[in-house]
């Protein structure tokens, strides 16, 4: 057993016994895929601010952040205090309520191409809404989405241009996958007239771990669409309101028909939303003529949609992304610990480097000349420094040392995270590289 292994066993007795049980009551002994983690995952009790703890009483500075949802970190006074209040007025009140105009408007001010919006569960359901107004707003059926490109893990947006476990080889033939960075095989794509939308990650599959080349793509992507009538569906579910206050959409300029929104726009909470163009968005009004009402509008329930728990803790998050410096602070703080790991890579001449864009930060295990947010290496290149031989180790030395990042060797920052939490993080990462030496890893 390599070191960091041992060492991993060693710190987390409580995880490795709850583990065993887990396995007996779920799949995989976990809740969500990306939790699966050789030889064992963790077992958290608490968090606060940027810190969470386990059930062995390790204390780690977070980088999974609520897979990307809390920019404003674990349990902010003022989430807290929204959540306090609701809880006493009703969790669900089966009706329309104050806090969902609130969340609406709140979204509406940060991300300008939406006009109109309806909210649900997850960013999931918010991905499958897309499509479904894509193809009744366009008359056509198919969608393209780009390779490595995640949306969630509804029928459409699993494709991967073979068939996939469970899903109908109907379902998979509407779907048209191609490579990323390459806006020719879109315009033979959308050539046919049979494309409804083309949706993507904005900076590149897994948040901009395989990079867009933006923002030319984007902006060659918006003219080629609107050249073909295909609407274009911008899934800020990660980048909203984290790659700047309004998204991806505006750091870039560019003008989405539809958005996909989740995480941070719930404010912790579980919630999600899809917004866009009036007219489309509107393919889900009722009109009080049978005939459209009946066969042609596209329905939408959902139990818990804009529950006024989720809508409140929404609102209050991105009012205060509006008017405090939120955005600012967590990309201070990311830029921070991306010089801080690259130097980590130079002083102990380990081939790797450490890029990404606003409040991301990723490690790769192969040097390149790119300019530290937007990596020009083949995605090849970036899979193979990114293979599980790398961030398996990654993962656990860093958490040996109290960090937890995510699984791919992505660190996703707050606005909380201060200098002392990003500089233990730098020193964490400088003994992980060490142990990762001795175990023969890099
Ligand atoms: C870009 C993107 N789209 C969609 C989803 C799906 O969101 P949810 O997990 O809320 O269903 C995710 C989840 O990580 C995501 O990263």
């Amino acid at each position: 057993m390599s070191s960091i292994t041992e060492r991993y066993y060693q710190k987390h007795p409580g995880s490795v016994k709850r583990y065993e049980e887990a396995k007996q009551l779920f799949a995989g002994g976990v809740t969500h895929d990306t939790r699966y983690t050789t030889p064992f995952p963790i077992y958290a009790t608490h968090a606060k601010g940027p810190i969470k703890w386990d059930v062995d009483g390790n204390e780690y500075v977070d980088y999974v952040s609520g897979h990307g949802s809390l920019i404003l970190g674990h349990s902010h006074p003022a989430i807290e205090e929204v959540v306090a209040r609701q809880i006493g007025r009703g969790t669900h009140l089966g009706a329309s309520t104050d806090e969902e105009l609130r969340w609406a408007r709140a979204i509406k001010d940060l991300m300008p191409s939406v006009e109109k919006i309806r909210f649900h569960s997850s960013g999931t359901e918010a991905t499958l809404m897309a499509f479904r107004l894509a193809r009744a707003y366009t008359g056509r059926d198919k969608i393209i989405k780009l390779e490595d490109h995640f949306h969630g893990w509804q029928d459409y947006a699993v494709a991967t241009g073979g068939g996939v476990a469970g899903i109908p080889d109907g379902t998979l033939s509407s779907m048209i996958v191609l490579p990323p960075n390459d806006i020719p095989a879109v315009e033979r794509a959308l050539e046919g007239g049979d494309v409804a939308a083309v949706m993507l990650e904005p900076v590149g599959a897994h948040t901009g771990h395989m990079p867009l080349m933006v923002p030319q793509y984007l902006d060659d992507l918006r003219a080629v669409t609107r050249k073909h009538g295909a609407l274009l569906i911008m899934d800020e579910v990660v980048t909203g309101f984290r790659l700047s206050r309004g998204g991806a959409q505006v750091r870039f300029g560019i003008e989405p028909d539809l958005s996909t929104m989740a995480k941070i726009v719930a404010g912790g909470l579980p919630g999600a939303a899809v917004g866009g163009k009036a007219d489309i968005i509107d393919m889900i009004a009722f009109r009080d003529d049978p005939e459209w009402d009946a066969k042609r509008r596209i329905a939408h329930q959902g139990t818990f949609n804009a529950n006024p728990l989720s809508a409140s803790t929404g609102a209050t998050a991105l009012e205060m992304i509006a008017r405090e410096p939120i955005n600012e602070r967590a990309d201070a703080a990311a830029a921070r610990l991306k010089a801080g790991f690259n130097e980590v890579f130079s002083k102990l001449e380990v081939a790797g480097h450490a890029r990404g864009l606003a409040s991301v930060v990723m490690v790769t295990f192969k040097d390149c000349g790119c300019d530290r947010e937007v990596c020009t290496m083949g995605h090849s290149d970036i899979k193979e420094g990114s293979s599980p031989k790398f961030m398996g180790p990654l993962k656990r030395g860093m958490i040996n040392n109290g960090v937890d990042p995510m699984g791919r060797g992505t660190f996703i920052v707050s606005a909380v995270h201060e200098n002392e939490h990003i500089d233990r993080t730098v020193a964490a990462f400088e003994e992980t590289l060490k142990a990762m030496r001795e175990d023969g890893v890099v």
